[in-house]
Order: structure tokens, then sequence, then C-alpha cells
């Protein structure tokens, strides 16, 4: 037992109550049920069970490090639970994100995705879990670059001496399987290049340059990528830690005051903003969307995670909605027409192979 605590985030859809819209109470009180068990035998200091839309996220500290084969086996067991109650209740896409038969030894390329830490807890430590519904791991991209490099976002890169030297950013290319360091503010146009494209190219951890520690951490996989058909969009995940020499809360909340576009959105394939919403407002129905995230803010004290705070349940977010909700309407408009619609590559459920192949023939040479 060493004396680091993990924060594990590990999140799966594995039924939809309606469609994609948000997960039946059956499958969250099984999940409950699953993580009281895991911590009253010890395998996890303390849980909380998040959700956004169609999708449970399971919040939990622990001693074991990332990617620990026990952590990950137990968040399988407990989605495959949770897949059970969602096949005898009819949800929709019920196990959408499990992708594979049995868990073996860990759960890359296995479906559900996961962002884990691993960090001494400083004498207050604030936290702030991020989850999204209806985009990618890329829409972390544009928030994650105005936390740590943007000082119009975070003064704090400014005037405070433990920020102003930066921080590194770790991006991991989805298609070719490799990463790459970048060290902020004097690569930031290198790092701007890459991350600019969010598909491809996911922010996904940050470090403080002169201690090495973490700072923040993002889900990354790409499901399409993984399972070579549509199957749902990775709704992904992310942690920030905040203040004494990292972002303050605010500046990490801040950059969602702007709704930006990602990728998702009905049947994944549309461009859409991502609205900053309550707790009690995560669930994506107008064109199964518009893309979303909650915030849960978590005081760690001894692994143990508290009483979460609902983050954008602040008024000084109804603004950023009223922006999306302007924003859903006029790309809604163009219907079926690029840019809302994603450009073909990127259309992970798209019946065009299929109507091209019907259709081949009646293609002639066009001179
Ligand atoms: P169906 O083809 O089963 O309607 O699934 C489509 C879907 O849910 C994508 O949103
Ligand atoms: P999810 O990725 O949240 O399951 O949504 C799928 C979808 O196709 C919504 O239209
Ligand atoms: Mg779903
Ligand atoms: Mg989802």
């Amino acid at each position: 037992m060493g004396e680091k605590i993990t924060l594990s985030i590990i999140k799966a859809d594995v039924g939809g109550w309606v469609g994609h819209s948000s997960v039946h109470p059956d499958l969250l009180s099984k999940t409950e049920e699953c993580l009281e068990n895991a911590k009253n035998q010890g395998l996890i200091i303390d849980y909380h069970r998040g959700k956004v839309g169609d999708d449970i996220a399971l919040i939990m500290t622990h001693r074991h490090g990332p990617d620990n084969e026990n952590i990950h086996k137990f968040a399988w067991e407990t989605f495959e639970a949770a897949t059970e109650v969602a096949k005898s209740l009819g949800q929709y896409g019920a196990g959408q994100d499990l992708l594979s038969d049995a868990f073996s030894g860990n759960l890359r390329g296995m479906g559900p995705g996961y962002a884990e830490i691993e960090f001494e807890e400083r004498t207050s430590e604030p936290v702030i879990v991020f989850l999204a519904d209806k985009t990618e791991p890329g829409a972390w991209n544009m928030p994650l670059y105005k936390i740590f490099a943007d000082p119009f976002n975070t003064i704090g890169l400014i005037i405070d001496p433990k920020m102003h030297q930066g921080f590194n950013f770790e991006v991991d290319d989805l298609i070719e399987h490799k990463k790459v360091v970048f060290s902020c503010p004097e690569e930031l146009y290198n790092l701007l290049i890459f991350i600019g494209a969010p598909g491809r190219f996911v922010v996904k951890s940050v470090f403080r340059k002169d201690t090495g520690e973490v700072a923040a951490a993002t889900s990354t996989q790409r499901l399409f990528f993984m399972a070579g058909r549509y199957v749902g969009k990775d709704d992904p995940v992310m942690v920030v830690r905040c203040q004494s020499g990292l972002p303050a809360v605010g500046e990490a909340l801040e950059p969602f005051a702007f709704p930006h576009l990602v990728a998702g959105w009905m049947r994944g394939s549309h461009h859409g903003p991502l609205m900053p919403v309550s707790w009690c407002d995560d669930t994506p129905t107008r064109f199964d969307g518009p893309p979303r995230v909650v915030a849960l803010g978590f005081q760690l004290k001894d692994g143990n995670l508290g009483t979460p705070r609902d983050m954008f349940a602040d008024k000084s977010y109804d603004k950023a909605r009223e922006i999306a909700l302007n924003a859903a309407d006029y790309l809604r408009r163009h219907g079926p027409f690029e840019p809302h619609r994603l450009p073909l590559e990127e259309m992970e459920y798209t019946t065009m192979p299929e109507v091209m192949e019907k259709l081949k023939d009646r293609f002639i040479k066009s001179g």
C-alpha cells in the first residue's frame, strides 16, 4: 500500500432509457450496489456514482495505481451486471460499450472509457470531474488548452509564480497510436496544429513542469476505431486537479462559458455546441442532444471523495446554455448538410457505403 491516491473514472453506456437519452434508475442502483460492495471489501477507498445522458461513470479512489487489473476487472463486472438489468428491462443498446466477450487484464480497447490519475493528496485537494455525452474525447482539447495554456482564461499563468513556467501536454494520435509531449508556452503553436484536429489528436494528460505531477487527464479511446463500425460515440470523461500551483476551480470551469462546437450529437454524426448543464438537465433529448457536459466538484480528504458539488448548476452558466441553444437552432437548420453533418470520412453511422453500392451502376463517366 503506497502513500499515493489513485482517482479512477471509468465510464460506459450499457443501455439507454429512453433511446440514448438517460439511464434507468434500476441500472444506477445496481451500479451503486456493486460500488458499495467494492468499498466494503476494501478494494476501493470511496466512490461516487456519476451519470451523464446514457452513460454511467464509476468515480473511485483507491491505492492500486492506474491500469490496475483488479480495479478494471471490477468496473467491467459492474458494467456487465448493469447490462443484465438493462437487458431485463429492454433498455436501448443494452451492453453497447462492452465490445469484448470477456475481461482480459485491463480495459484498454474493450469499450469502457477511463481517465486515471495517481498523486500525493495535498492538504486540500480540490478536483473537478467532467462527464460529457454525445461527443468524443477531442471535445476536451479546447478547454484543456484554455485552462493550462491561455492567459486570457487562466490569469494564474501570469500572476501565480508556481504556474508561471507553464505546463506539459501529452497528446495522443488516435489513428497512428503514438504520443508526444509539448512543453508550453514555448511550443504552443506545435501543440495547436495537432489538437485543433480533435477527431484524431487528443490531449491525454497535462503535467506540472517543476514536479512532474499530473494536473489533468482524459479518456481517449475511439470506439469506432476499435469496433470498426458505429457503436455509439466515446462520450468522454476528464479530471482536473485545482488550486495551489494548479488552475483555480474557476479557471478550470471558465472555458465552458463558451459552448464550443464538438462532433457527436445525433447518430454520432453531427457538429453541435457542448452545453454545460446541471445534473438534473443531463438528458440529451432534442435530436438526441445537443451534446452536454456536467461537472462534479470534489474536495478529497484521506482519499474520501466527500459530497460532490454540481458545478454547472450555477446561474453564471445560464448565458452559455442560451448561446448553446441558439447555436443548436442555427445548426439544425442545415439538416443533412455539412458542416452540421460531419464530413463523410468522420461519419460514424452512415448508409453511404450501402447506398453507393446500390447505385454504383447508375454512375456514368461525366466527361
Ligand atoms: P437504430 O438503427 O437501432 O435505430 O440505431 C440508431 C441509433 O441509435 C443511433 O442513434
Ligand atoms: P451515445 O453515444 O450516447 O450512445 O449516442 C448514440 C447516438 O447515436 C445518439 O443519436
Ligand atoms: Mg447510447
Ligand atoms: Mg452516451
